[in-house]
């Protein structure tokens, strides 16, 4: 299991690489605009710190364009990953990345005959969106089951999940039962997952107990 930052804001990245939680980050041009920064800068910034993988989206949506600008953006660093939004388009420009070896996440997955095709084509990862599914009352975790069970079935379809659009612990927990490979985890869910009331309450107890040591 990885689990990945999903953010390009560098404190937050920083808190989970603090932690030992951070095999990687995901980014998306909406977390990059939160930045203020140009998209060269904020990719070279993350990875001036990350080792891991990190995943840089294109915005191109024709096969030439997605290639060229994904070519820009795994020539800033090695463990760059070319997030591509699942397209006709974009399944042409993973098949060419995956014969250069360059590897690549198609994102915006919201069914299973997507992931399949992405896999084939020759995606590293896909990236389904639990959240917004669940956001529209369709159950984000019934496509990470689907998905894995096919993959499950397939030892050479060697795409990983990356579970994406996580908006609460339960996003990690029931994907992580269905056998997803990897969770990219906003920082503020990250923090909902440390924290239980019963073990506020239980260290409360234990402080107020020690004040009776002799
Ligand atoms: O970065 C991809 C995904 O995590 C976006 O999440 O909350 O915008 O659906 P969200």
């Amino acid at each position: 299991m990885k689990i990945y930052v999903d953010s390009a804001d560098i404190a937050e990245i920083q808190n989970g690489l603090d932690l030992g939680l951070c095999d990687g980050v995901t980014t998306n041009p909406t977390l990059i605009a939160k930045t203020g920064k140009s998209m060269t800068t904020a990719i070279e910034d993350i990875c001036n710190i990350v080792e891991g993988d990190v995943h840089a989206e294109v915005l191109s949506l024709d096969a030439e364009g997605i290639y060229k600008e994904g070519k820009e953006y795994a020539s800033i660093a090695s463990n760059i990953v070319v997030k591509i939004p699942m397209c006709h388009e974009g399944l042409k420009a993973v098949k060419r990345f995956a014969d250069e070896g360059i590897k690549t996440n198609v994102t915006l997955i919201f069914s299973t005959s997507q992931a399949i095709l992405a896999a084939k084509a020759g995606a590293t990862n896909v990236c389904p969106f639990v959240g917004r599914l669940d956001d529209i009352s369709i159950p984000g975790n019934e496509l990470i089951n689907e998905i894995a069970t096919v993959f499950n079935n397939y030892p050479t379809m060697t795409a990983e999940i990356i579970v994406a659009s996580i908006r609460n612990p339960l996003h990690v927990v029931e994907p992580a039962m269905a056998g997803a490979h990897i969770f990219t985890i906003p920082a503020g869910v990250l923090k909902q997952m440390e924290n239980h009331p019963l073990t506020d309450k239980g260290i409360a107890a234990f402080l107020q107990d020690a004040k009776k040591f002799v």
